[in-house]
């Protein structure tokens, strides 16, 4: 039954979706005037256009404090949440995705938004489990991050497994669990259908991908390119098949600039990623994922700064809408089963730029 409901089960080939428009800046660390205002306004507007131009879905940043910097990157954000729901409730064939940190939000208040969030959208619904990278925002909630990914993920299983069993339980049910003591805990309703929404996850780590073979319908992964993302796909999928049996679909990420001609983009994207880039944002968010000099030679630094303030490091589709269009062909023909957009302005861009795609 989910898969009528949730178009990322729909026929199509390769799922197309909308990535972090809830979030100031979305994805571009710039400073040009038209970049990206998250006000709940623009997100509805957005969201109805992508639900009417045909996009699969929507993914949101959870994201609690910003990058610093000129524009305080990414400081202003919409709850995921919430966000979703309300999103949901005001289209009409579109998923929506929302992002939940197992530390931050306790399993069994989660299992019950999510489960009111599905009805709201008829099985729409589809959730990103986050288990943990960012200290600052531990330390904002007075949490101490676990240094061992190993401890990360053995608490996020457990987090999704006390909900899957709270969607699963018609009686009330006790849990012993490392983390977790509960006692008569139950959850109702639950999901639409007794089924339970589309899951992802995006870890990178080896523990991070197992999570996603054992438990996630899609892992996103951020690719280099697609010919290396290619091999990254099929070892991640032999992986899933042959430790837990399951097919998982690996989607990727990527920013747009898409202009009527190909030096035109690439002049645009010069003028935002490079003169107009918020560069103390861009140190901050390369420093906190890991990017520290010493780790990588000077000249991929510049080149990955240069991606990171054009698009937080993904892979940058630059050029007019055909070879855009040979690009996003070409990551599917990599075996990847969906990828997500991003856009400096996202309004304005998808208003135009996908019409054309
Ligand atoms: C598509 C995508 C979406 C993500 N969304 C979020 C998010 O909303 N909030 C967040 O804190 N991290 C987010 N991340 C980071 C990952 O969830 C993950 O925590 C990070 O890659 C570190 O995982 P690892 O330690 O297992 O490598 C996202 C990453 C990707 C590629």
């Amino acid at each position: 039954m989910r898969q009528r409901l949730n178009s990322m089960y729909n026929q199509n080939a390769f799922k197309l979706g909308l990535f972090s428009p809830n979030c100031a800046g979305g994805m571009a660390v710039t400073t040009v005037p038209e970049r990206w205002q998250a006000s709940w306004d623009n997100n509805l507007q957005l969201a109805q256009l992508a639900d009417e131009v045909g996009l699969e879905f929507l993914l949101p940043i959870a994201r609690w404090t910003g990058y610093g910097g000129e524009t305080d990157f990414q400081g202003e954000s919409l709850e995921t949440i919430t966000w979703a729901a309300g999103l949901l409730a005001r289209t009409q064939r579109i998923s929506v995705f929302a992002t939940a940190h197992t530390a931050f939000t306790h399993p069994l208040v989660a299992a019950k938004q999510f489960a009111t969030i599905d009805h709201i959208a008829g099985g729409r619904f589809g959730l990103n489990i986050v288990c943990g990278w960012n200290q600052p925002e531990y330390e904002m909630f007075g949490l101490a991050l676990p240094t061992e990914h190993d401890v990360r993920y053995r608490y996020g299983q457990e987090w999704w497994d006390v909900i899957r069993r709270a969607w699963q339980s018609d009686e009330t049910f006790d849990w012993h669990g490392e983390y977790f003591q509960l006692k008569q805990a139950r959850c109702t309703p639950q999901p639409v259908g007794q089924s339970r929404p589309p899951l992802m996850n995006a870890g990178s780590s080896r523990q991070g991908r197992e999570f996603a073979a054992r438990n996630c319908d899609f892992l996103f992964t951020v690719m280099i390119d697609p010919e290396r993302g290619r091999d990254d796909v099929r070892a991640i999928q032999a992986f899933a098949q042959a430790q837990h049996q399951r097919a998982l679909q690996v989607f990727t990420t990527t920013y747009v600039v898409c202009r009527p001609t190909r030096r035109e983009a690439e002049e645009y994207h010069h003028h935002y990623a490079v003169e107009c880039a918020d560069q103390a944002a861009v140190e901050r968010l390369m420093t906190l994922q890991g990017m520290y000099a010493q780790s990588f030679p000077q000249e991929m630094i510049d080149a990955m700064r240069v991606q990171f303030a054009g698009g937080h490091g993904v892979y940058p589709l630059i050029g007019d809408p055909d070879t855009v269009a040979d690009e996003i062909a070409r990551i599917h023909a990599a075996g990847f089963a969906g990828a997500t957009l991003a856009f400096v302005d996202y309004l304005r861009l998808v208003a135009r730029g996908l019409r054309v795609l």
